[in-house]
Formats: structure tokens, C-alpha cells, sequence
């Protein structure tokens, strides 16, 4: 645990924490009609940083209504070419403010330094470049069809490719400036106009995204960020009647809110959920490889990650071999405040999150798991909890069941089950976001993979992103994907127009 040092912050960022913050709405900085603010806390030390304004339904409807009238007014008819420039603009300024985003991140959200970097310069930059370039690459087709009925002469159809309208994105607080990014970039690529509402105990990285927006000549209104909860703000973006398109990343249980609120303007919806996702060890595996990757793919971001590998099925021949080497790993991190350059595993968002994980392992020793190590939280200040290793897992447990979102990785054994048997038991989760299999056998890798339900599988390596993979979940946990042209899709609705002549 390590704390305790001075916390190394540029002058930029102290001033900017200083700084009054305001809602962003059609270019302007104005205060919530609230009058209310809501405390930012960092994670690791549990001391307030900033205070933001807590947005109502009246900020929303005017923050609905600048984004309404950005895109009819500009936004929508810029030419595609000039709104990629913008966007490699806007990608230009987060690379010159690099320093200052990652350490707000860090402060805000509690993740390590080297993650926040690796983070913000791999996958934000490289998102917003990644579909600023596909903005000129939009359109349609042509589409011979059979003469016939009304087409009674030779007849051309084709079809547009449009921007959705208005974009109410919803946001978690687990990597706020990835998902600030992976919402506005395929929304600004496609010509829409867009309402972000940050998650309320990590609403900074975005605030100081929008000064950039400012820098980068995205016309006023185009982006509207306004911070609130998610009972109150949150709510009023989803039920707006005139925004056509929701973007949600979070719990499932808001995700099935945020469809009930979706049904009075049928606006569309992508939605990207829970998971609770199988790695699957066969025992001819490179443990060298594996075990690190298994390490990662659960603890990666504390556990709070939706992608988190945190059911492993080993074969039994080496159950005993990857517990103890990803035991060793789990011991070795370096718990404490990101902002310590060696320090790699921060602490929860919050007293809540820290709450309801140690439930669960709680929960799990009582339901019969073997703890084999953590379990414990940290007893200094800041929401941390050790890396926590279960062994005797069964499916019936809760923590073998519930989206914990926390460092417990729970691991079961099985024999010479057929492929078909582990996936059964690999699948048996409503949840269908990511997967990882570990084998050296080719065959038995891509077969396994085919027969786990979600919507993403890597063979040796977990959660493989980059901006061209689609991403999203199977069952409960989504709706569409994310990333990728199918990302961007999202975002457009089609037109076919036909002539007959
Ligand atoms: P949440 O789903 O409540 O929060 C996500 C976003 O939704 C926030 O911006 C929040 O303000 C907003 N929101 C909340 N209620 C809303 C409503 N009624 N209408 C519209 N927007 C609303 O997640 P929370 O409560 O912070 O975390 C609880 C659990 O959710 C976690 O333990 C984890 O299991 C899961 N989760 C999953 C995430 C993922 O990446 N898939 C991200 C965050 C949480
Ligand atoms: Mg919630």
C-alpha cells in the first residue's frame, strides 16, 4: 500500500480541479437550474476534488434543444471531408493535453497512471482518428430491383446513408473518457449532434474534453455535456421525445430502464450491459502466457471492467499449476493511488462499490469457496480491496453468477468433459459480452470460441479492442455493437429513394 507520498499533479490540472465547473450546453458554460452540485471524490483517498452541478430535466431539455438545432442548422450538412478534419483536430488536442486528461482521470476514476495513458493515447486517440477517418467513407448503394407493380419502366434506386438526428449518450464512470470518445466519435462521424451525460462520480475527464471540443471548431451545440444522476438527468435524456438515438453503457438494470423510457418515441437504442465473462484453460496451454493473461484479464481496472474474465474453467492437470502462478501475480501488484507511477492496482470508485464487493466475498466463503488469497480491504484510507482468488467455485454461487464488478476471479476445474460440456458450462450465465480460450491447439481454440455465446471471444488473450473490432454483448448483456463500421452504423439510418423513368 502506498499512499503516502506527495501526489505529483501538474499546475494545470490543480488549477483546472480549482476551476468553477459548468454544464456545456450549445457552446456556453452555464450552471444547472438545480442550483445543486454533487462532490467529485478521488477513490484513493476518499477527499473531495471538485464539485460539479447536478443537471435537471429543464437543463436536458435545453441542452436537446441546442442539439436539435446544431444539426439542423450545420452540423449534418458540413461536408464529410471537413468533419473528419475536425475530428483528427479534436484528436490532435487530446494528444497535446495528454498529460493533464490522464492525471484527471486517475484522480477521478482511481486507475493506475499506466493504464490511464495506455488507455487515453491507444484507444481515445486512436477511436476518434479511427472513425474521423471513416466520415468521407459514408454512403450508400445502388440496388437493382425487379420491374413490376408501380415500377412499371426502367427505374434506378438507391439508397443514403443519414445521420440518426440527436444522440442522448449515457455513460459509466469505469473508463469515462474511453466512452466519452467510443459515443461521440462514430456520432460525430455520422453528422449527429449529441447530449452526453457523464456518469456522476466521474464526471471531469469529460468537463475538460469539452474545453477541446471548444479548441477544435466543432460548431456550438454539436456537443452538449451535462452532469447530473443518473435518476434525474439520465432519466430526462432517455425519455426525451426528441432525441432519436440512445448510446447506454452501464448496469443492466438501468439498460432495461433506460429500453422502458426508450417506448414513448420509439427512439433507438444500443445498449452495452454486464458481463460475466469464461476463460477457458486446456492443459496444453503456454502457462508462461496464460497465467499472466488470466491475471490481467480479471484484475485489469480493479475488476470493474465489463469485459472481466472472472470465471475460469481450468482442465485439472494443471488446475493447481495456474492457480498458484496467478496467486503470485495477484500478490504482486503495487496497491495504492494511481497518480504513483508504480503502483498498478488502484482502489474501487466508491464506498458503495467497495460495499457491495465485500458482500460477495463474504458471500463466497460462506457459500463454500476456497478463498486462496486477498479477500481483505485495505485498512488505510481509499476504497481498496486486495486481489481476490477463489478456488471450489460452483455455477450455483453467487459469485459465480453476479456481475461483481471487483478483483474476485472465481475458478472451477473440469476433466475430459467433450467441448460441448465445458461450453455449456462456460455459457451458462445470462450475461454474453467477452470470452477468452487458452490452448496451443489451433483446432481446439477456434472450436472452443465458436461455441461460447457472446459477443466477443480471443484465443490466447482476453479481451482483444481496438476501434475496427465490433464489440458488444449477446443475452442480457446488450444490444448492437459498438466499434468497428457496425459501430458507425449505428449511428446512420438508411433512405432508399427510387425513380422510374
Ligand atoms: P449505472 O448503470 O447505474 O450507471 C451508469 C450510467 O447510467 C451513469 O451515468 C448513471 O448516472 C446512469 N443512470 C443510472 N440510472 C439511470 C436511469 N434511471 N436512467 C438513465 N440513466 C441512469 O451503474 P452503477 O450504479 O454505477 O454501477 C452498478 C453496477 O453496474 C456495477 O457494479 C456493475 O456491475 C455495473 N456496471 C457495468 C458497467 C459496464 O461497463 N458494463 C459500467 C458501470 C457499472
Ligand atoms: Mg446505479
Amino acid at each position: 500500500m502506498n499512499n503516502k507520498h506527495e501526489l505529483p499533479i501538474s499546475e494545470e490540472t490543480r488549477k483546472f480541479l480549482e476551476s468553477k465547473h459548468l454544464l456545456f450546453i450549445n457552446g456556453e458554460w452555464i450552471e444547472s437550474s438545480s442550483g445543486e452540485i454533487i462532490p467529485v471524490v478521488d477513490p484513493a483517498t476518499e477527499e473531495k476534488i471538485a464539485e460539479v452541478q447536478s443537471g435537471t430535466k429543464d437543463d436536458i431539455d435545453l441542452a436537446v434543444r441546442s442539439a436539435r438545432n446544431a444539426l439542423e442548422a450545420e452540423w449534418s450538412k458540413i461536408p464529410s471531408h471537413d468533419r473528419a478534419q475536425i475530428l483528427h483536430r479534436l484528436s490532435d488536442e487530446i494528444e497535446a493535453n495528454f498529460s493533464v486528461l490522464s492525471e484527471l482521470e486517475v484522480l477521478d476514476n482511481g486507475m493506475p497512471m499506466q493504464l490511464a495513458q495506455y488507455s487515453i493515447a491507444s484507444h481515445g486517440v486512436t477511436l476518434l482518428r479511427y472513425f474521423a477517418s471513416w466520415a468521407p467513407k459514408i454512403h450508400g448503394k445502388t440496388i437493382p430491383v425487379s420491374p413490376g407493380g408501380v415500377m412499371n419502366g426502367d427505374s434506378l434506386t438507391y439508397t443514403k446513408r443519414e445521420p440518426i438526428g440527436v444522440v442522448g449518450a449515457i455513460i459509466p464512470w469505469n473508463s469515462p473518457l474511453i466512452f466519452a470518445i467510443l459515443k461521440l466519435a462514430p456520432a460525430l462521424a455520422a453528422g449527429c449532434t449529441v447530449v452526453l451525460k457523464p456518469a456522476e462520480l466521474t464526471p471531469l475527464t469529460a468537463l475538460y474534453f469539452a474545453h477541446l471540443i471548444e479548441k477544435s471548431g466543432i460548431p456550438k451545440g454539436v456537443v452538449n455535456i451535462v452532469t447530473g444522476f443518473g435518476e434525474t438527468a439520465g432519466d430526462a435524456l432517455a425519455k426525451h421525445e426528441d432525441v432519436d438515438k440512445i448510446t447506454f453503457t452501464g448496469s443492466t438494470e438501468v439498460g432495461k430502464k433506460i429500453v422502458s423510457s426508450s417506448v414513448g418515441n420509439l427512439k433507438k437504442v444500443t445498449l452495452e450491459l454486464g458481463g460475466k465473462s469464461p476463460v477457458v484453460v486446456f492443459n496444453d496451454a503456454d502457462l508462461e502466457k496464460t497465467i499472466p493473461g488470466v491475471a490481467r484479464a480479471c484484475f485489469f481496472l480493479q475488476g470493474q471492467n465489463c469485459m472481466a474474465g472472472t470465471r475460469v474453467f481450468v482442465h485439472e492437470d494443471i488446475h493447481d499449476e495456474l492457480v498458484e502462478g496467478v496467486k503470485n501475480m495477484a500478490e504482486a501488484f503495487q496497491i495504492g493511488h494511481g497518480l504513483i507511477q508504480t503502483n498498478d492496482f488502484g482502489p474501487l470508485i466508491s464506498g458503495d462499490q467497495r460495499n457491495r464487493v465485500m458482500k460477495y466475498i463474504k458471500q463466497g466463503i460462506s457459500e463454500g469457496a476456497t478463498l486462496v488469497c486477498g479477500g481483505h480491504e485495505t485498512n488505510e484510507k481509499g476504497f481498496f480491496i486486495e486481489p481476490t482468488i477463489f478456488t471450489d467455485v460452483t455455477a450455483d454461487m453467487a459469485i459465480a453468477r453476479d456481475e461483481i464488478f471487483g478483483p474476485v476471479l472465481c475458478i472451477e476445474k473440469f476433466n475430459n468433459e467433450s467441448l460441448e460440456a465445458i461450453a455449456k458450462r462456460a455459457n451458462e450465465t445470462t450475461y454474453g459480452l467477452s470470452g477468452s480460450v487458452w490452448t496451443n491447439d489451433i483446432a481446439t481454440g477456434h472450436r472452443m470460441a465458436a461455441l461460447i455465446d457472446s459477443g466477443q471471444v480471443s484465443i490466447n488473450c482476453h479481451a482483444a479492442v481496438d476501434p475496427a473490432i465490433p464489440f458488444g454483448g449477446n443475452k442480457q448483456s446488450g444490444w448492437g455493437r459498438e466499434f468497428g463500421e457496425e459501430g458507425l452504423g449505428a449511428y446512420l439510418k438508411t433512405k432508399a429513394t427510387t425513380v422510374i423513368y
